[in-house]
């Protein structure tokens, strides 16, 4: 049931809060529960910004159990949460400083904290800034697994900062590029990965997913089917499908039998998981 871990939230402030719970639970433990996940996509974007802290708490609103996010480094290192290789499309970088196609890696992250992320989306989201990585995971951990996106930036830099921050069984990890997954298991032998693709997935897919220990894939949701589907379960992976934001589209998968729906729409789709 959706609202799950608000009201645990709400049984412990009370002291009543006596069961192992979401809060306790390791990341590896919360994606093995027998249920289909509710995951918000970059927040719930389809009713604020992308990637921005309002999108994160709206989506705790809905009660996902994961919330997306993508990052990549800055020009100095810095892990910031965007989704598009170039500040153009999400933020007001263009306008600012001039010029087109202005890459994340060419500009720091002091530089990035000035820009406007939500005026794009609309005016009642002026002065929304580019989150930190530090600052997303911070705010969506209060009440959801963050499913954290690599879209650029080294394997060494995420798992110590997660290690540092005592974060290393607390989140999931997903990329396309599974050799970077490959490098953070390397690197976290405890560490909930996920794997994501799209088309038909080969034997040899199924064996590197063996081979870094892959929890779960990410899988474009047109590519899914029932057999599909069970072929992952019988490799070892949930089965999370993106990105879905039509209720019959949604309730096909779940019949099929997917284990988490990815989307934008979390208040449209949460209730489809109830049943
Ligand atoms: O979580 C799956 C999905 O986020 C992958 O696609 O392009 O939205 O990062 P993209
Ligand atoms: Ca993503």
């Amino acid at each position: 049931m959706r609202g799950r871990v608000g009201l645990l939230f709400l049984l412990l402030a009370a002291g009543c809060g006596d069961r192992k719970d979401a809060v306790t639970q390791t990341a590896l433990e919360r994606i093995r529960e027998n249920r289909v996940m509710l995951i918000a996509h970059r927040g719930a974007s389809k009713a604020m910004p992308e990637n921005t802290l309002p999108a994160f708490q709206e989506a705790q609103a809905a009660f996902v159990d994961l919330i997306e996010l993508d990052y990549r480094h800055t020009k100095d290192g810095r892990p910031v949460v965007i989704h598009d290789e170039t500040l153009d499309r999400t933020t007001d970088a263009v306008a600012r400083w001039g010029g087109a196609d202005i890459r994340v890696a060419s500009r720091t992250l002091d530089d990035i904290r000035q820009l406007d992320a939500g005026l794009w989306f609309d005016k009642r989201f002026r002065n929304t800034r580019v989150p930190t990585l530090e600052g997303a995971v911070s705010i969506i951990e209060l009440e959801a697994l963050a499913l954290i996106e690599r879209k650029s930036g080294d394997a060494k830099t995420l798992v110590d900062w997660l290690r540092t921050t005592g974060r290393l069984n607390s989140v999931v990890v997903q990329a396309f590029d599974w050799t970077f997954l490959a490098q953070c298991r390397a690197l976290a032998p405890d560490l909930a990965i996920g794997a994501l693709g799209r088309e038909a997935a080969t034997d040899d897919d199924l064996r590197t997913l063996r081979s870094f220990g892959a929890v779960a894939v990410g899988w474009r949701a047109k590519d899914l089917d029932a057999a599909r589907i069970k072929r992952f379960h019988a490799n070892g992976q949930k089965v999370w499908a993106y990105t879905v934001n039509d209720p019959e589209a949604a309730k096909k998968l779940i019949t099929a039998g997917v284990d988490g729906i990815i989307t934008d729409d979390p208040f449209t789709i949460g209730p489809l998981l109830d049943d």
